[in-house]
């Protein structure tokens, strides 16, 4: 696992007194898309919430390119590289589609500033032409390309997705879908929560299966594929 870009090494995470991660430990490469799957309450999130400081772990470290980062307030994960995309999937409804891009926008940890305004409406040719909408008017599907896109404005070394797809209606998936598929194309690193792996399977490059806490599986994709004895124990296929 050396030379992972992000790395959870034998993550314990608790809420008060109900132990939730037991052991987790998680590398994503630099240019993988790592999907991290597992079904309902496996504790997809609370690995997200535990790399993004919101749910610190009692044991175990986040590393972010070599660095400890774990122990540190949201902000400074933050501001270090890592990109949180919550499930919530909250905008600034009285703001505009552009003023929330400008919100997230910073420049990255070693100072690149490699998504603009400009490089986003590129990327999402959907969010320009509602630069001017109130964020609040938007569909839950363009509320979510909005977080993403809010998110690649601060420049971080790794995008984290959780469960982008969720509740949106299969065109709408199909668009997400295209959207992180561009990113793996442009060279981004992604982690992404997914309770369905069919949605996974065209997205990602690799493959990390919790389930109740733990972590059940590594591989690749084509190799989670072939593997009917972990698809059909951990995942609802
Ligand atoms: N704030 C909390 N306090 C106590 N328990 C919690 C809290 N949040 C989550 N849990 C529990 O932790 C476990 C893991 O939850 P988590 O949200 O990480 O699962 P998940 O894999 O993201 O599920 P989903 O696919 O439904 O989003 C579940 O049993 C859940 O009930
Ligand atoms: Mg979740």
């Amino acid at each position: 696992m050396a030379g992972a870009m992000l790395e959870v090494r034998g993550a314990d995470v608790f809420y008060g007194a109900s132990q939730i991660l037991f052991g987790v430990d998680l590398a994503v490469e630099k240019g993988q898309t790592m999907a991290l799957l597992g079904r309902n309450g496996a504790g997809k999130s609370t690995t997200f919430k535990a790399i993004a400081g919101l749910a610190p772990p009692r044991r175990g470290r986040v590393i972010l390119s070599g660095e400890t980062v774990s122990g540190r307030p949201p902000y400074r994960i933050a501001r270090a590289g890592i990109g949180y995309v919550p499930e919530d999937r909250q905008v600034f409804p009285e703001h505009t589609v552009e003023d929330n891009l400008l919100v997230g926008a910073k420049r990255g940890p070693r100072g690149e500033a490699h998504w603009t305004l400009a490089r986003v409406y590129e990327v999402l040719p959907l969010l320009a032409g509602l630069r001017t909408r109130m964020a609040g008017r938007l569909s839950g599907g363009e509320q979510q390309m909005l977080t993403i896109a809010r998110t690649l404005m601060g420049n971080p070394d790794i995008l984290l997705l959780d469960e982008p797809s969720e509740g949106l209606a299969p065109l709408v998936v199909q668009a997400i879908g295209a959207l992180i598929r561009t990113l793996r194309g442009m060279g981004v690193t992604i982690l992404l929560a997914e309770q369905n792996m069919h949605f996974c399977l065209a997205i990602a490059t690799h493959a990390t299966v919790v389930d109740k806490g733990e972590v059940v599986y590594r591989g690749t994709i084509p190799e989670l594929r072939a593997n009917a004895a972990v698809t059909q124990r951990y995942l609802a296929v």
